[in-house]
């Protein structure tokens, strides 16, 4: 029998429209199949489409229509998952945390400063994992004041010249550059890195600077968790986390909030107006613990990149799978199995910034710093908005990327600066006008 030609058209046609929404689909769909495991891209034009997770509907598909539903289901199901995928689960505060003043000098940096040190022992054995804090107050400003936390890369010594700060006596990273050798900094290490904490401007505006070494924490190699505050945790017979368990990142912010444990108990402190503040992997880590952490009145990640405010699906710059390679400490277990599969994670970067939601969050790019995708900072900061606005403030004052030095100064502020990946005067003094507008007085 011979079917009329008509209907093999309309046959013909049937399959089509029926096959239409498949191949509308796979357009959709992020293929990272088509790009070589591990490759790295710099143009735009090869981002391939994604979709992102609505940071406003839960798990089992329902909207979040008010905020009651943000608090109650959503947000608490979205830190989970950062827990479980991402970073990790971390422990509370330790029934045995401590705080030693070592040292107070009220008349520092030439009488502009009062310098206290503090140790925060985790434990209670004196030569157990302890973290060193320096505090610089203002001297010239009104008590308490509001502050600004951030961890440092070589050591307290090296954010300022001041030869009154103690020197590290912990591992580092061998860089003869700045003074430090056989992982040791030396007294030529003093002020290494102060170009990244503009101290005097902070102190001129009338805030203090609170810092603390991060190879207190966790000294940044792998060495399978056996240093730093991970074994302090292990239940008997556990010899390193498990897959959903904190990495370096979650202990370098669990950190950030045994630091803020400290300032708390400070009179010279306005508890409801610290900042965190973190670059690049400690711009990662000061998310982290601005999301997990809500004492914390706002937050600041600078060049954060992956892992941090930038987008994971976008294929651009940093990928998830070249930093679990480069770096196989710094998350969980389970963020590995999201290697070139960036689709399949249930959380993308804006979730984590909606975390931190309605508090003021800072996103700050630089134009060079194509490794960390300014871009997808930008757009991470764009798709919390919606959970911002559910929380009845502005979110972030812009649809598209801002032009180079022209920072955006609503609730979620974002900036790119001309230049490299670093934290500039420029950066400081724009965090400085951010936390004036956002950290009134109550
Ligand atoms: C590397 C890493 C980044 C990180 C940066 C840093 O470049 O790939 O993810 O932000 O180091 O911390 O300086």
């Amino acid at each position: 029998m011979s079917i009329p030609i008509e209907m093999t058209a309309l046959l013909l046609v049937f399959i089509l429209i029926l096959s239409l929404p498949e191949m509308s689909n796979a357009q959709q769909t992020p293929s990272a199949s088509s790009r070589p495991p591990g490759a790295v891209n710099y143009d735009e034009a090869k981002v391939p489409p994604y979709t992102l997770p609505d940071p406003l509907t839960l798990a089992d598909g329902t909207k979040v229509t008010d905020a009651q539903m943000w608090w109650q289901r959503r947000r608490p199901e979205i830190l989970r998952l950062f827990e479980q995928h991402v970073y990790g689960r971390a422990p509370g505060r330790p029934k045995e945390l401590r705080f030693e003043t070592r040292s107070v000098d009220p008349k520092a940096l030439g009488g502009k400063a009062t310098r206290k040190e503090i140790t925060i022992h985790f434990s209670s054995q004196r030569d157990g994992p302890k973290m060193d804090l320096l505090l610089y107050l203002p001297n010239g400003a009104p008590k308490p004041v509001p502050a600004f936390l951030g961890l440092n890369f070589y050591g307290n010594h090296a954010i300022h010249p001041d030869p009154g700060i103690t020197l590290s006596r912990q591992w580092m990273r061998n860089n003869p550059e700045l003074g430090i050798t056989e992982n040791r900094a030396t007294e030529a290490s003093r002020g290494a890195d102060a170009r990244s904490w503009a101290v005097e401007r902070i102190l001129a505006r009338g805030y203090a600077l609170a810092t603390a070494y991060y190879g207190d924490l966790d000294p940044d190699f792998h060495d399978g968790f056996q240093n730093g505050v991970h074994p302090l945790f292990y239940r008997k017979g556990q010899t390193a986390p498990d897959p959903d368990e904190w990495g370096a990142i979650g202990a370098w912010a669990w950190g950030l909030s045994r630091a803020m444990d400290y300032l708390e108990t400070d009179v010279d402190i306005d508890r409801r107006r610290v900042a965190v503040m973190g670059h690049s992997r400690l711009g990662k880590t000061a998310l982290w613990a601005g999301a997990q952490d809500q004492r914390f009145a706002l937050v600041i990640s600078n060049n954060s990149g992956c892992g941090g405010a930038a987008l994971s699906r976008r294929w651009f710059g940093e990928t998830v799978a070249r930093i679990n390679t480069a770096f196989p400490h710094w998350f969980c277990g389970n963020f590995k199995q999201y290697n070139d599969k960036e689709a399949e994670l249930p959380v993308d970067q804006h979730c984590l910034l909606a975390l931190i939601a309605p508090r003021p969050v800072y996103i700050a790019s630089a134009e060079e710093d194509l490794w960390a995708d300014p871009r997808g900072e930008f757009l991470s900061a764009l798709h919390a908005s919606p959970v911002y606005r559910l929380l009845g403030t502005d979110g972030l004052a812009a649809q598209e990327m801002p032009p180079v030095n022209q920072p955006i100064m609503s609730t979620i502020g974002y900036h790119i600066r001309t230049g490299k990946h670093a934290v500039t005067d420029y950066d400081w003094e724009r965090f400085m006008d951010f936390a004036d507008r956002h950290l009134k007085k109550p």
